[in-house]
């Protein structure tokens, strides 16, 4: 009777699995700030996609990390073809074309300041910071992405990656904005796995204060406006009202990203005995789906997917 009155139903498929790439072969290397999340090579990373696959997640978000000898201020990496990224979402989608891809479209992974904007005197530059973003967009078209995945924070950046992609004949190329994407403590794990912290100061200037609802809303106008395909709330937890609001006011799905710090919380007091594991990752998947978030990025994706199976 009360699966028959169950309100929220939670399925593999409104998950998006995000993953760490790294340079080299044969390498799984653990987030020891994540247990249970490691950083794959490009051959670890496709075996890692097809039992996945085989489990019925199919959307997938790949982060590289990129070592320090290949960072500089302008992110000039991001957007070289040949580089390890690139080169591994084009065989991710060569082997798996049903796959759904996502990509990360900000400078942090190759900045030597470790910020998702060009830094010059202390100062984020956005309008310069657009250009890069725009070439680094549309190198993962290029190279397969379904989803380009803008979590930098800039203004007018999906109005600029979206006229970009159309120049450039990827019409079909969808935009999920990092619509509203809070200067958060729980993104700490995430830049360890990544190595990717800023090298000064915060992202204050341009990630949302956590303090501020309706802020999203002036964020979300824009981004439709400016052509997003989906609004994304991050972190999830801290935010379900600013989730809920965005499902209520935009007639495009909401995807709320259940961040690194979210996951790191439950796996470390789950390893002490002090909660239950599981039964707190469900309750949060679901109360992030209740509060109307219709995709969900979770590193609890295959661990969910496992106890469907
Ligand atoms: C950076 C980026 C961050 C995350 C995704 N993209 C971190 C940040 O803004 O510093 C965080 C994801 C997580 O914590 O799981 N562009």
């Amino acid at each position: 009777m009360r699966n028959l009155v169950e309100e929220t139903n939670l399925s593999v498929k409104d998950l998006i699995l995000p993953l760490f790439l790294i340079e080299g072969s044969n390498m799984i290397v653990p987030v020891n700030s994540m247990p249970g999340v490691n950083r794959f090579s490009e051959d670890t990373i496709l075996r890692e996609i097809e039992s996945c696959l085989k489990l019925g997640i199919q959307a997938f978000d790949v982060f590289p990390a990129y070592p320090e000898h290949l960072k500089d201020k302008l992110a000039s990496e991001s957007y070289n073809p040949e580089t390890f990224y690139l080169k591994a979402l084009r065989e991710i989608k060569k082997q798996f074309p049903e796959v759904c891809l996502m990509s990360d479209v900000a400078m942090d992974p190759y900045s030597s300041d470790g910020h998702d904007g060009i830094v010059q005197d202390g100062e984020i530059l956005n309008d310069e910071t657009l250009k890069i973003l725009g070439r680094m967009s549309l190198a993962q078209a290029e190279a397969g992405v379904d989803i380009i995945g803008p979590s930098d924070m800039m203004d007018g950046r999906v109005g600029y990656i979206r006229e970009e992609l159309d120049k450039n004949g990827f019409k079909n190329t969808s935009i999920m904005s990092y619509t509203a994407k809070y200067a958060s403590a729980f993104y700490g794990p995430f830049r360890d796995a990544l190595d990717s912290a800023p090298k000064f100061g915060d992202k204050k200037t341009y990630q949302m204060n956590p303090a501020n609802l309706k802020e999203a809303l002036i964020e979300a106008d824009l981004d439709m406006a400016e052509g997003a395909d989906f609004l994304m709330v991050k972190p999830a937890l801290s935010y379900l009202d600013v989730i809920k609001l965005l499902q209520e006011n935009y007639p495009v799905p909401v995807a709320a990203y259940n961040v690194s710090g979210e996951y790191s919380m439950i796996k470390a007091s789950a390893e002490r005995g002090w909660i239950d594991g599981e039964r707190a990752m469900l309750e949060v998947l679901t109360s992030i789906k209740r509060a109307g978030a219709k995709i969900i990025l979770t590193y609890f994706a295959k661990e969910y997917a496992m106890l469907k199976n």
